[in-house]
């Protein structure tokens, strides 16, 4: 699997959880699995929903301000809503709703013109279509996979109302979103109700490649997509491979007017900073309301980050992930020439920053943002046997307000002690 260059280096993503859930503000698709409403009452959302305010011209230049290279937008969830004008069911919110139109095409159009990468999140699941829970799996790794919704009863199997799914709606759909919008990533979820052998996800890849080659497919395809995909917690360990954490602004994934606690900008710079620093990719998730206006608290967040990226730049585009744990206290980048490294100190440094196991010497050392040339000097080591001593750099003057970095000028590629109890 070669990985479209773009996507690795976009760093920053925006995801956009829209859809009828917004109405009453009940957590999306979920809140009728889990039986604290009734579909009915869920479905009733539809009359609701307005994209009234809709300006995804503004949505775009929004997230291009924050910094983000792509936005994905759900196109349908598990509860089946699409907010396209499929044909392949006959819930839509351009049917069925006031909204009466396709919600998608406008996004992906708006969201090229700001120059970013398109993005549709689909589910695989369905928990809205008859013919959806036809099948079992053949083991049930999670009990509550185990709803109506979801699958039969023992026993009451139906593998041609599957086929007739799989082939009908799923296959359909996303056919229709890659012919209607060339989506560059399909931002899969909801594969763990059934086998990969009964979505048949290997041939999905295919059949979607045969399509349009340069497609990226996130991690949820049962071993079939490009990149892993954590979820709501930076990973301790570096994963191998491309990835990306999804990772919302709120505490839900969809508006819900109680969620009121959005992360901080330093919140957001921290986890951003982390997940560049490991090699990933954050795709920030935000939620809009029924009317389609990003809420004031989110908008906000994501200019605070924009910010930061901006005067940070240098550190953000163009590099690639740095240095393994233990050589300085928090997240690092080093330059695509592998010349100059980037420490991103989040608390502030009151004395000095410290830089261990480095074998360069360092050329210059300077704020990024405001420029300031810091002094700094190698401290003990053992040169005759090539330990490196520790790089000892002045503390900043003026600070970022969320999150200072250090850029270090080295002699030469950066080459990294990692010795142990030698000599
Ligand atoms: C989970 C949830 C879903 C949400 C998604 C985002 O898989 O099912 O509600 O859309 O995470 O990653």
């Amino acid at each position: 699997m070669t990985m479209q260059p773009w996507f690795t280096e976009a760093k920053l993503g925006i995801l956009v959880h829209w859809g009828i859930y917004a109405v009453d503000g009940v957590p999306e698709s979920w809140s009728f699995f889990g039986g604290d409403l009734t579909r009915d009452a869920y479905m009733r959302q539809l009359d609701g929903f307005t994209a009234s305010r809709y300006r995804p011209d503004g949505w775009a230049l929004l997230f291009r301000r924050a910094g983000a290279k792509y936005a994905v937008l759900t196109a349908k969830h598990h509860d089946g809503v699409a907010l396209w004008d499929t044909r392949r069911s006959d819930l839509s919110v351009a049917g069925r709703s006031p909204a009466a139109r396709d919600l998608v095409g406008p996004f992906a159009e708006a969201v090229r013109r700001q120059g970013l990468r398109v993005g549709l999140y689909f589910s695989h699941s369905d928990w809205s279509h008859p013919d959806y829970p036809s099948v079992r799996p053949s083991s049930l790794h999670r009990p509550w996979v185990d709803n109506r919704y979801a699958m039969p009863a023992p026993g009451q199997e139906d593998p041609d109302r599957w086929e007739r799914f799989l082939e009908g709606v799923h296959r359909g759909q996303i056919r229709e979103l890659q012919d209607l919008y060339r989506p560059d990533l399909l931002w899969f979820d909801g594969a763990w109700e059934r086998d990969e052998r009964q979505w048949r996800m290997r041939e999905l890849r295919e059949e979607i490649l045969r399509r349009r080659p340069e497609t990226v497919l996130n991690g949820r395809m049962l071993g079939h997509g490009d990149y892993a995909t954590p979820e709501l917690g930076v990973p301790i360990i570096r994963p191998e491979g491309p990835w990306e954490l999804c990772y919302t602004i709120g505490d839900a994934w969809g508006y819900q007017p109680g969620d009121v606690h959005p992360k901080s900008v330093r919140e957001l710079v921290r986890v951003f900073a982390e997940t560049i620093g490991h090699g990933g990719n954050l795709l920030l998730n935000t939620g809009p309301k029924e009317d389609g206006t990003i809420p004031a608290d989110h908008a906000d967040r994501l200019e605070g980050l924009g910010g930061w990226i901006r005067r940070n730049r240098e550190a953000v585009e163009g590099t690639v992930a740095g240095l393994p744990y233990g050589h300085h206290y928090g997240p690092s980048l080093i330059s695509e020439d592998r010349r100059t490294l980037f420490l991103v100190c989040f608390d502030t440094p009151r004395f000095f920053t410290e830089l261990r196991g480095l074998r360069n010497a360092v050329k210059t050392a300077s704020v990024l943002g405001t420029g300031e040339a810091l002094g700094h000097r190698g401290v003990g080591g053992f040169p005759s046997r090539g330990v490196p001593g520790v790089v000892r750099i002045d503390a900043p003057v003026l600070r970022d307000p969320y999150a200072t970095v250090i850029a270090l000028e080295l002699d030469g590629e950066i080459d990294l002690y990692r010795g142990a109890g030698e000599g």
